[in-house]
């Protein structure tokens, strides 16, 4: 893969892992990928927890069927605490901005590296606290399942379909 764009085009939605666990040197450097993401003011209110454990994976599998038997699932969340709150007409929080780009480096630094992912909001926030014991101050935002593709496991029908650019892009 030579360029941003290839790289782009090839990831998709892993939604079927072989279990083979993630080599911590890639896990490394998919996490250090989501550290230089730009935040709100630099604010980095994103936290990551790592589930690998036998007893966090058994878990997240009861917090959602989207763990595809992935053996690393990545729990993003924000720090209320530490979001850029923009003025306006209401205050709004960056915070599941501020993450979202944070968990797309991951994604697409990931993908860079051979490493499946998907990202995953079919769970309740509230569960989530609650199992894993996170601080109050803490909103989760997604959970991704990483690792390698089961045998048989493709992009699905749906990936290719992109609406045409005229359908999103208006130039004023
Ligand atoms: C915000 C967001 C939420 C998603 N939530 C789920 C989910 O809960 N479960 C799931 O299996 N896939 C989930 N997906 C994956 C999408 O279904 C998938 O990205 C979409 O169908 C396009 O497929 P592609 O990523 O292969 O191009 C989510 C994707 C996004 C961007």
């Amino acid at each position: 893969m030579n360029t941003f764009f290839e790289l782009a085009k090839a990831r998709y939605s892993v939604k079927g892992f072989d279990g083979k666990p993630v080599e911590p040197e890639k896990l490394q450097q998919i996490l250090d990928a989501g550290n230089v993401a730009p935040t709100a003011k630099n604010n980095q209110p994103q936290r990551i927890y790592v589930i690998q454990s036998e007893d966090a994976l058994a878990k997240a599998r009861t917090l959602t069927p989207c763990t595809y038997k992935a053996s690393t699932v990545l729990l993003f969340t924000y720090n209320k605490d530490e979001v850029f709150l923009y003025p306006g007409a209401e205050m709004v929080s960056s915070g599941a901005e501020d993450v979202s780009i944070v968990a797309t480096h991951i994604m697409l630094e990931a993908a860079d590296l051979g490493v499946g992912s998907c990202w995953v909001n079919f769970f309740e926030p509230a569960k989530a606290k609650e199992l894993f014991n996170l601080p109050d101050n803490e909103v989760p935002v997604l959970l991704m399942p990483l690792g390698y593709p089961a045998e048989g496991i493709a992009p699905l029908e749906n990936h290719m379909k992109k609406k045409a650019l005229d359908q999103t892009v208006k130039y004023l």
